[in-house]
């Protein structure tokens, strides 16, 4: 069975993927291939690119699947909120309700348009639910037989949050939050409130957070109501004469791109505070309901690396696997296997151990967009040990090789790296090559084999997706990812699955005593990760960047 997955909502980070027999085949965000930052369009560079990848025609697909209801399912929940009064009936309220629904309608949540862009084809259309697709994005790839799965995201057709309990290779839905009590919502709204883009800087938000203070109240936007969390939707929505209700209590809101003063850290405290309360709550509910202390979590609040991490410390799961593709661009990975769950069937279960799986480009592809641009390069015979004497010279390395990952973050095939020793590298990246804010922190890519020296609660972490704390003795030694509250977003890297980055990390340690190094997406501010050679000569021109290296070859200035 060939069976293709994608997420398109016409809201953000449209996907698709391709699966045969139960194994994931390429899966790719359609972002990477637009350049265009959590593109909603219809994903179908990201279709193309599975097709060609698994060598099949449209007509050969048993089943497309989407991560999304038919869209009068979708509208009828709407109108539910509508009238219930949890929604408010604006005028923009309604128009946007009314419009995403009738482009919706009119290509079928994306199969008319499937099918006029890659032919006619036999295979079944269907929807699958969303938090259904977020759950089996999570359950299907996290490696437990039996496990809690809690979805938690901004808003699916009607589900704000979701508790499922998987077993043998099936999940029975256990519980579902209905949207708009949400704490993607919650969050988003803040993140506005703020001054950043909601549903994509909630990042900085977590970021700017250990900046902040205690003392600043919520209670009014959200609430731990006995074992759940309540958002107060009406309120966060609610504006009044152009101001909301949020600045309405804690003064005017943040103009973006502007100085940011105590009062916003201490309120970016109190979100993150909360946020991480209520999903603790959650979690604790999920475990409780299914007996299990095997976790597994999908969602866009699950990209909360903060709150998995207290998740994961607090000892009440035993097992934690957070899907990497946590936002929406992983229903597409849920929605593929949906088929298998057909007449009692069972999901494929398949242990994500890495998330390399969208486009790479050989060498001889790379030569030629050197050519193109006449670059001077050198073939190198030691890619990892070149590579890694260059940075502990505090060179500042763009670093492309192999498969691009289906996640949101950089995990050591398309990365800008540094030396993590030198207390000024991350000014000196965020000033030369990231241009963004200076609160962010970078992350440690570390060998598998020395978390446990260099953290709190030794983990498997090859995703940057659970904050570990870093031991006190080590802070020093590693101060350019080691964030202001000791935090650090590892990832761990295993020989077997990245044998050239685990090479290069484990040079850099042989040179410096220190198997660790600074890595953060190969990006600038704003743009989405690079794909091709072309997108990485183009980024690696228009930075700071002291180096390329690119396939075997290596650029410098
Ligand atoms: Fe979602």
């Amino acid at each position: 069975m060939i069976t293709l997955g994608f997420n398109y909502s016409q809201m953000h980070d449209s996907s698709a993927c391709i699966a045969r027999d139960g194994e994931l085949l390429y899966a790719v965000a359609e972002e990477r291939l637009s350049r265009i930052k959590h593109d909603a369009g219809f994903p179908h560079l990201a279709i193309r690119a599975c097709l060609d990848f698994a060598g099949v025609r449209a007509d050969q697909l048993d089943a497309v699947c989407a991560g999304w209801p038919a869209p009068s399912r979708m509208i009828l929940s709407d109108l539910k909120s509508f009238a219930k009064g949890e929604f408010p009936i604006s005028y923009t309220n309604v128009l946007n309700v009314t419009r995403t629904f009738v482009s919706m309608a009119h290509q079928n949540g994306g199969f008319n348009l499937f099918r006029h862009r890659f032919g006619p084809t036999k295979a079944q259309m269907r929807f699958v639910d969303h938090h259904l697709a977020h759950a089996i994005s999570a359950y299907s790839y996290g490696g437990f037989d039996k496990a809690a799965v809690v979805v938690m995201d901004g808003r699916g057709a009607w589900e704000a949050s979701s508790i499922w309990y998987g077993q043998d290779g099936r999940l029975d839905h256990v519980l579902t939050i209905p949207w708009p009590n949400s704490l993607g919502l919650f969050y988003a709204q803040f993140t506005q409130y703020l001054g950043f883009v909601p549903n994509s800087d909630e990042w900085k938000v977590m970021g700017l957070a250990p900046y902040g203070s205690p003392g600043v109240n919520l209670d009014e936007f959200i609430s731990l109501k006995e074992e759940i969390y309540h958002v107060s939707a009406p309120l966060l929505f609610e504006s009044k004469n152009g101001t909301s209700a949020i600045a309405k209590r804690l003064g005017p809101e943040r103009t973006p791109e502007s100085g940011i003063d105590d009062s916003f850290k201490n309120v970016a405290f109190a979100v993150q505070d909360y946020c991480e309360n209520a999903v603790q709550a959650l979690v604790k509910l999920a475990i409780e309901k299914t007996g299990c202390r095997n976790l597994c979590l999908a969602g866009g609040v699950a990209l909360n690396s903060k709150a998995n991490g207290k998740i994961q410390a607090s000892g009440i799961v035993e097992n934690i696997f957070v899907q990497p593709a946590a936002s929406d661009d992983g229903v597409a990975l849920g929605a593929v296997y949906a088929p298998y769950l057909d007449g009692g069937g069972r999901l494929p279960m398949k242990p994500m151990r890495h998330a390399y799986l969208g486009p790479e480009f050989s060498d001889a592809e790379i030569e030629k967009a050197l050519l193109t641009y006449k670059l001077r390069a050198v073939k190198l015979e030691d890619v990892a040990a070149t590579t890694a004497e260059f940075l502990a010279n505090g060179k500042i390395i763009g670093w492309f090789q192999g498969r691009i990952a289906f996640a949101p973050r950089a995990l050591g095939h398309r990365s800008i790296m540094a030396d993590p020793r030198d207390p000024e590298m991350n000014a000196k990246v965020n000033n030369a090559v990231k241009f963004r804010e200076w609160w962010r922190p970078f992350a440690p890519s570390m060998l598998k084999e020395v978390a446990g020296e260099y953290l709190e609660y030794a983990c498997d972490s090859p995703f940057m997706i659970l904050t570990n704390p870093v031991r006190p003795q080590k802070r020093d030694i590693i101060p350019s990812v080691t964030h202001v509250d000791g935090s650090a977003r590892p990832q761990t890297v295993e020989k077997d699955i990245n044998p050239l980055y685990w090479n290069l990390i484990n040079e850099f340690g042989k040179r410096t005593g220190v198997p660790v190094i600074l890595n953060t997406s190969f990006n600038l501010r704003g743009e989405a990760i690079v794909n091709t050679p072309t997108d990485a000569i183009r980024t690696f021109f228009s930075s700071g960047m002291d180096a390329l290296v690119i396939g075997s070859y290596l650029v410098e200035k």
